[in-house]
């Protein structure tokens, strides 16, 4: 591309060749680095393979190697007990989450409970005695060392530090906080943890801006992934002039919605159909022949959101046989259509809290490799009465948006203000109780709404009771009025108030602040009636 087909931008603005940097889009099933060297010069990275997607897979082999990616999806097909592979699900979640129990069902490797009750994955031990435990964040660290080489060797061996990393919008300040101690372990300096449909925005607009100009749209982001659903609604405006901004107006979504669930039921759905072949073998506990049957479940899936495809067969190396099945488009459509009808919904929320109409829509933007579903995308035409973009590689946009975003971020960070921002918002209210009076019903005080503006600060001031000499607040997370319905994120506590008789004015406050990483700070701080007055203790986010 030629500095004339750039109306717009300035390219020396944004000179990053020296010193490139990177967006990394850590999913579930598949990761994705791309590379910024230049607003007109952002790459998807291919891999050793020249895959421009890597699995998210980690082996550890009984000779005691590590294998990251292809290598070691790969090894899992015939060592299924030495992989771990789905390891976003269990970021930041707690041994005892439902979700986590009801997942760890479905995988071969084991998962148990870590002395605070976190989560940990246990892989059989290697000769060499290596470890054989470790926290999700660890895999993840694996998974993002593997993606920073990759775009080391892209960029001639030399180092690459400074990184954007997305995670799903709806991410709780757990989950973040678990991704940027990730990207922490792996060497990288995390400019950003940005919303994944954030990004695939920002990637879309990118793409407009570049070749059209001018551009001032709606976009509602549709990002159905392997793990996580999300949608986002994001304002873009440009003007003539270099400026342009990314708003998101609304978030919303799921972060247990994806591709593996649909797998999941095709499974059942397969096994069933097999049964009376295998004469009461279980496939399902069967862990040499479940990584074969759920690729060619998978491989099925993928068959069937061909052009014209309405039949796929599933095919089964079973002992000296071959189990086959034919699976129909209709069959996989019917076994899903409460996940798709649930995304729809997941839509309308978006949109009533963004106060729109779909009308206000100007374009739907697809991310997320699940979006190839036909009857996801027909859904999503009914609905808005237009077809979905499909101008950006579903399986790409969120790492390019990345990249984009670590471009802009370095290069305000090196020189003079980018003139694109991103504004992105919180996903979920944050509120307190408190142990006095004032909480007696446990009705959470909301100090940050849903769909704030990221960074995000809000206060809470709080007078003392006759002879309360301690307090606590407690954080919670989500919409429910009552505390107790909502996700419980930490508490504060401080003593050595003055006891007696209380005073008529505030005697302490609790300040919260979400970062522009979207993690959460809370502090309390005595205000009055104290022996320490100013005195302030921060909380850790659970
Ligand atoms: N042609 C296709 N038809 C149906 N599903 C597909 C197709 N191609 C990919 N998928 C599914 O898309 C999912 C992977 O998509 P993607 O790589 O966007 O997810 P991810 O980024 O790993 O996950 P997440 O964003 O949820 O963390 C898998 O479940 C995969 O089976
Ligand atoms: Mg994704």
């Amino acid at each position: 591309m030629t500095v004339n087909e750039f109306p717009v931008w300035d390219r020396k603005r944004y000179a990053m060749e020296d010193n490139p940097v990177i967006g990394i889009d850590l999913g579930t099933s598949y990761c994705c680095v791309a590379i910024f060297r230049n607003i007109d010069d952002i790459e998807i990275v291919p891999n050793d393979l020249g895959h421009r997607t890597t699995p998210s897979y980690v082996a550890f082999t009984s000779e005691g190697d590590c294998l990251v990616g292809d290598a070691a999806k790969k090894h899992s097909m015939t060592n299924p007990k030495e992989a771990i592979f789905e390891v976003k699900r269990l970021m930041g979640q707690s041994f005892n989450d439902a979700i986590v129990q009801q997942d760890a069902k479905k995988w071969p490797f084991t998962v148990s409970s870590g002395p605070r009750g976190e989560v940990v994955l246990n892989v059989p031990e290697a000769p060499a005695g290596r470890q054989s435990s470790f926290r999700p964040e660890e895999i993840s660290t694996l998974l993002l060392k593997k993606m920073k080489e990759i775009a080391e060797d892209f960029n001639c061996g030399r180092t690459i530090k400074d990184a954007v990393i997305t995670v799903p919008a709806y991410f709780s300040h757990s989950q973040r906080k678990a991704t940027m101690a990730a990207g922490v372990g792996a060497g990288l300096n995390v400019l950003r943890l940005m919303s994944e449909p954030t990004a695939a925005a920002l990637a879309y607009g990118h793409q407009r801006l570049i070749r059209r100009g001018p551009v001032e749209k709606n976009i509602l982001v549709f990002d159905l992934g392997g793990g996580t659903f999300d949608v986002s609604i994001v304002t873009v405006k440009a003007g003539p002039d270099e400026d342009c901004s990314f708003v998101v107006r609304a978030t919303a979504g799921d972060s247990h919605l994806g591709g593996s669930d649909i797998d999941h039921r095709l499974l059942q759905h397969v096994t069933k159909r097999f049964e009376s072949q295998v004469h009461g073998v279980d496939l399902l506990t069967n862990h040499k022949i479940l990584p074969r049957l759920k690729q060619a479940v998978v491989d099925a899936k993928h068959v069937l959101s061909g052009k014209g495809v309405t039949v796929a067969n599933v095919n089964l190396d079973y002992r000296e046989d071959v189990l086959s099945m034919k699976l129909g488009r209709l069959e996989l459509e019917e076994l899903n259509k409460d996940l798709f009808l649930r995304c729809v919904m997941i839509v309308e929320q978006a949109l009533s809290d963004a106060k729109m109409g779909k009308d206000d829509i100007s374009e739907v933007v697809l991310a997320g490799g699940s979006t190839r579903i036909p009857m996801v995308q027909e859904m999503l035409t009914a609905f808005f009465g237009k077809a979905p973009i499909k101008s950006v590689n579903p399986d790409e946009v969120v790492a390019f948006g990345a990249a984009v975003q670590a471009g802009l971020l370095a290069r305000s960070d090196k020189c003079a203000e980018a003139s694109i921002s991103v504004h992105d918002v919180t996903s979920a209210s944050v509120g307190l109780i408190c142990s006095g009076m004032e909480s007696k019903f446990g009705v959470m005080a909301v100090v940050i709404p849903r769909d704030s503006s990221l960074p995000a600060t809000g206060s809470r001031k709080y007078v003392l009771e006759d002879g309360e000499k301690a307090v606590t607040a407690w954080l919670y997370e989500g919409e429910r009025a009552l505390c107790r319905k909502n996700r419980l994120l930490g508490e504060l506590t401080m003593d050595d108030f003055m006891g007696g008789e209380a005073p008529q004015e505030a005697a302490w406050k609790v300040a919260v602040k979400i970062d522009a990483h979207g993690i959460l700070h809370a502090t309390l701080e005595a205000l009055a009636h104290h022996k320490n007055i100013g005195r302030k203790v921060e909380t850790t986010v659970t």
